[in-house]
């Protein structure tokens, strides 16, 4: 693994690691007589190096849409992204992403699945074969790097995935719902995996949920957003100490930050009697 990077590193003169500046997206329908969709509406934030950042929102809130605005896979239609002080205008080599469904190739082994962005950058060799090694050793995977994906759980594949998002050594890690498909203990279990791997690696990671509680579990600073047009209406500083331990869940430090995303997110609401 990489240690993690002198702090200053990733911050210039200019600023910090990544701003996002009034940020917005409207989509054009491709169909005659529809009309255009909002999905992003001045979003704007700046988050330093090694920082771990929560998007929480409801679904269509333009979560998935600011993920790929930040990757460089679309552009926005108003505002700037800039990482490491250059704007961002199109795909970036050296970030890694994790999806929500882990998307391997059935018929690689799980090593040369972990080693494929380094086979398409062509840079698959002794190194990247030992660090793809180290990564499956540190997530547990060792013994399965000769396996076939079919013969892994769902949260055996989302460690793989989250190993070849990690074995460029990405300056970014993008995480869109990662753990959404998996049942909570694998979930809970994937969360404590990725903070040890953040404070391995000294990686800034950008994390999308609709999970309230996995939001601030996970997270440095939590943006909440409105429903479409996604604007940040929260941001909430979560002060509570790494390493974080399940515990932490039912202290009431941690639950006074849920009710507060919550309310934020309009979950508590009058309910008609009947
Ligand atoms: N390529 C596209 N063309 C047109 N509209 C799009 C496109 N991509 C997203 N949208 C629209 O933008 C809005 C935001 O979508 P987005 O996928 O970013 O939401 P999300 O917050 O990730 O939702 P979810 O939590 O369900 O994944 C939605 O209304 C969606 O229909
Ligand atoms: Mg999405």
């Amino acid at each position: 693994m990489t240690q993690p990077q002198d702090a200053a590193a990733g911050e210039t003169a200019a600023g910090p690691f990544g701003v996002l500046d009034g940020v917005g997206k409207t989509f054009v329908a491709a169909s005659r007589g529809a009309t255009e969709v909002v999905a992003l509406e001045r979003v704007s934030y700046s988050f330093r190096q090694g920082e771990l950042v929560s998007l929480l929102g409801p679904s269509g809130c333009g979560k998935t849409t600011l993920l790929r605005i930040i990757a460089g896979m679309t552009r926005a239609s108003q505002g700037r992204v800039e990482i490491r002080g250059r704007e961002v205008v199109g795909p970036q080599e050296d970030f890694g992403f994790v999806f929500q469904t882990p998307n391997l190739l059935p018929w690689r082994t799980v090593l040369a699945n972990v080693l494929f962005p380094m086979e398409i950058a062509g840079r698959n060799d002794a190194a990247a074969r030992k660090r793809a090694l180290e990564l499956l050793d540190l997530v547990g995977l060792a013994s399965f790097a000769d396996s076939r994906p079919h013969q892994l759980s769902g949260g055996m594949k989302q460690r793989v995935a989250l190993c070849r998002a990690l074995v460029p050594s990405p300056s970014l890690l993008l995480m869109d719902e990662p753990f959404g498909a998996l049942d909570e203990l694998t979930r809970m279990e994937m969360q404590d995996l990725l903070l040890d791997i953040r404070h391995a690696s000294g990686t800034t990671v950008v994390f999308v949920t609709h999970s309230i509680s996995e939001a601030i579990y996970l997270a440095d600073e939590v943006l909440v957003f409105s429903r479409r047009p996604g604007r940040v209406i929260d941001r909430i500083r979560v002060d509570l100490a790494y390493p974080r331990r399940p515990e932490l869940r039912y202290t009431a430090e941690f639950t006074a930050l849920e009710h507060r995303a919550g309310a934020g997110l309009g979950v508590f609401h009058e309910r008609q009697s009947a």
